[in-house]
């Protein structure tokens, strides 16, 4: 019997530019306010690209210690991922730069995947350790998407910033690193999350630009509908698969978008808020660099230890969303509860999961009375 083979997460780096924007900045040019900003998102600040910030450039400082820390050379490396929206060019895929700059002799691709590239990107890289066919994988999320955003547009500049992070997966033969997964896609919601022009369809032109088709526009509420749905849904899924419960989880890493689809997700999880990590207030929504920026910081500030178990999600443009489950070190994998005990737990989560779905049209109308 040939042995099973897993992931482990064996490095971890980031790197977030200097330069700091505040509610407070942002309200000298567009007409909004530090106190809406706070409470209808949870931001407070976001980071921006330096003069000398480059997408490749993020991404390498990010890998640099992630490298490190698993005690490999570039040159160990098998393959290179990199998650992102914002190459430094549409030409050449910003993977073959880093594999470059950190002088590794590997393939790499890029993956585009909007918010939820990253996450799509381990469950790939822990793939291809676990069929082994390759042993050392870089997987990193760089993001300038300041690049694309209308400082003109309260709707949408508010929201972002820019950051990279990223982890280096080895092989391990005890149980370790993702578990489950679940990649997700609904294409009918594309508008709600666009930058319409600049792209083959729409090449950039005076048009374009005198349209502004040139950055994000977004359909807030449709998103955060999507999102709120998809969190619970998905993470109840591929906790599931993991034959684990919510319970089981020590800490759940949304995607740092809002704090507000962060807190629905985890009522309907009926999970403590205290069990969801946020740095959100720190760094606005970093695309695909937010799950890893969330995993790293979680990593120093010891919120994760050896043997935890930890569900990260990621939604965004597509529609698009991907949740993996995954224990760091190694570890028991299997549910903390009884055999017994896990089947009624199980069971019991169906059934008042039914009946939440059920309720959910009352409840939504009792929300909006009360805010009303
Ligand atoms: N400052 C002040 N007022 C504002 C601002 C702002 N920055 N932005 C919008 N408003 C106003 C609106 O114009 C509107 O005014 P009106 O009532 O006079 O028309 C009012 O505030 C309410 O606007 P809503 O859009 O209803 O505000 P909402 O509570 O829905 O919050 C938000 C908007 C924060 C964008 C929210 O919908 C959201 O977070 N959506 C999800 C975003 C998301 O998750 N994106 C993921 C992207 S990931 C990727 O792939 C890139």
């Amino acid at each position: 019997m040939t042995q099973e083979r897993y992931a482990r997460i064996a490095g971890w780096g980031k790197y977030v530019p200097e330069n700091v924007l505040t509610n407070d900045d942002l309200a000298k040019s567009v007409d909004t306010s530090d106190e809406w900003i706070t409470t209808r998102t949870g931001i407070k600040e976001r980071r921006i690209r330096g003069e000398n910030d480059t997408n490749s450039s993020m991404a390498v400082a990010a890998s640099e210690p992630a490298l490190e820390m698993a005690g490999l050379k570039a040159t160990d490396l098998d393959l290179i991922i990199v998650a992102t929206s914002s190459p430094d060019y549409l030409l050449p895929p910003v993977s073959s730069q880093v594999q470059d700059i950190l002088g590794a002799k590997c393939g790499a691709f890029q993956l585009g995947a909007g918010c939820s590239g990253w996450v799509y990107a381990l469950a790939v890289a822990t793939q291809f350790i676990k069929s082994g066919a390759y042993n050392n994988i870089l997987v990193v999320g760089s993001e300038i998407i300041s690049f694309a955003l209308d400082y003109t547009d309260r709707t949408t500049c508010v929201l972002f910033g820019d950051a990279a992070a990223a982890v280096v997966l080895t092989p391990s033969e005890e149980p370790t690193g993702v578990l489950s997964f679940e990649l997700g896609s609904d294409g009918s919601g594309a508008e709600a999350l666009i930058v319409p022009g600049a792209g083959s369809s729409k090449p950039l032109n005076q048009d374009v630009l005198d349209n502004r088709e040139n950055f994000i526009r977004m359909d807030g509420k449709a998103v955060f509908r999507f999102a709120a749905r998809t969190v619970a849904s998905s993470l109840k899924r591929t906790i599931d698969q993991a034959g684990l419960l919510p319970d089981d989880i020590d800490l759940f890493i949304p995607h740092q978008a809002n704090a507000r689809i962060v807190e629905a997700g985890a009522r309907f999880l009926r999970q403590p808020a205290e069990k969801f990590y946020l740095n959100i207030h720190k760094y606005g929504n970093t695309s695909t660099a937010s799950v890893p920026l969330a995993f790293v910081e979680a990593m120093e500030e010891g919120r994760l230890k050896e043997g935890d178990k930890v569900a990260m999600i990621a939604f965004g443009a597509g529609l698009s969303w991907a949740t993996v489950v995954a224990q760091v070190g190694v570890g028991d994998i299997s549910s903390a509860h009884s055999l017994f005990s896990y089947a009624v737990k199980r069971a019991r989560n169906r059934v008042v999961d039914g009946a939440q779905m059920a309720m959910l049209p009352l409840y939504t109308l009792f929300r909006r009375n009360k805010k009303k």
